[in-house]
Parts: C-alpha cells; structure tokens; sequence
C-alpha cells in the first residue's frame, strides 16, 4: 500500500489498488493481448469514452503489435445506476467489419453496457470481439457476460481514479480508490 498519502479530494475513503499494481496488471494484460493477436493484420482498440481513456493509452503502450484506436461515448439513460438502456453519445470512426475489436471499458457493474454495445457491434461484422475491462464488480452483474481481458475483479465498492470519477470528480488520481458516499454527499451541501 501508498504510505501517508495525500488525497486532493475529501470524499476518499481508501486506496484499494496502486498504482504500482495497475501498472504491473496493465503490462500482463498487454502481454497476452500481443500473444493473442499476433497474426493480426487489423487490432483495433475501441475504448469506451470518457472513463477508458487512462486505461486504453497506458495498455496500448505494452501491446508490441501494429494497431488502431476509436473511441465511442455511452451514456445509460438514467440515474446512478445502469438502466439497460443504454444511449450512443458519439459514435467510433473506424469501419470494423473485418477488423479484430477489443471493447474496453473501465468498469463492469450490471454489464448492461458492454452487453449491449457488444450486441451491437457484432451486427457491423467485425471479424473477432472481445472484451477488456479494468474493473469488475462481478456478484453485480444483471447480464451473462464474460470479461475476456479483466485488470481486478472488486467488491462491490463504488470507486474513483485512473479514468474513474463520482460525477465527473477523481478521474485525475493514479490509483483506485473507494469512495465515502457520507463524505461524498456532505461535500456538496
Ligand atoms: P454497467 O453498465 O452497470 O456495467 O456500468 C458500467 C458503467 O457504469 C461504467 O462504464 C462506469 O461508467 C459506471 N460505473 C459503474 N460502477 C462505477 C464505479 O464504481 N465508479 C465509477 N463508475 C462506475
Ligand atoms: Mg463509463
């Protein structure tokens, strides 16, 4: 664990992972991938905006294959929790029929989102599809789905950092960490 450390926001709680062990899993999971697309002629990285970004630009850096990167923007349609309804905020470029996908997110909660988006893009034909999170809350999911390429598998703790924020709050800091809703909930009286 982080000793003494300083934490910018409040609402923090405790450091559940660090950085020292994101980047060692990080390096493991872009071993495997280069192991697993070496014949690869189209890798695509299709991130999930905007909590991805952290994770999709440090795992890229260790796949030692040619590749290319989109990004799409979800969002679910209400509340704090995934409804299943899950809207396309912005769209990715790229044509991927033909191509090697690997839909990354940062979290699977429900797994409403990664379920349906992967429903969605296996009807645009993509020649493989895979997925890849950094975090799962496993005993919460709602939908059978499979994680082929997972960083941690957490409690069911809500948690900030490395790309993940609580409205928007704590994308900044390098570690997970789980957040005190108390707290979280007097800081904005
Ligand atoms: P799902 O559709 O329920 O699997 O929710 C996945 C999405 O919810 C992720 O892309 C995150 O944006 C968000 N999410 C779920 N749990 C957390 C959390 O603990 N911290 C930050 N975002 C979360
Ligand atoms: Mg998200």
């Amino acid at each position: 664990m982080q000793t003494a450390p300083k934490f910018p926001y409040n609402f923090i709680d405790k450091i559940i992972i660090t950085q020292e062990q994101i980047e060692e899993r990080v390096s493991q999971l872009g071993e495997q991938i280069t192991n697993d697309y070496r014949d690869s002629d189209r890798l695509l990285l299709l991130g999930l905006l905007r909590g991805s970004v952290m994770f999709i630009t440090d795992l890229m850096r260790k796949v030692q294959l040619p590749l290319t990167m989109d990004f799409m923007s979800v969002s679910s349609y209400s509340g704090s929790e995934s409804s299943g309804f899950i809207r396309i905020d912005s769209d990715h470029k790229t044509n991927i029929s033909g191509w090697d996908v690997i839909l990354i997110d940062d979290i699977v909660d429900t797994g409403y989102t990664l379920y349906t988006i992967r429903k969605l893009l296996l009807d645009r034909n993509p020649r493989s599809l895979r997925l890849c999170a950094l975090l799962d809350k496993v005993p919460r999911h709602k939908v059978d789905i499979k994680i082929d390429y997972l960083g941690f598998a957490i409690p069911d703790y809500f948690v900030v950092g490395y790309g993940l924020d609580i409205d928007e709050k704590g994308r900044n800091l390098p570690y997970i960490a789980s957040v005190d809703l108390d707290k979280y909930l007097a800081s904005k009286k």
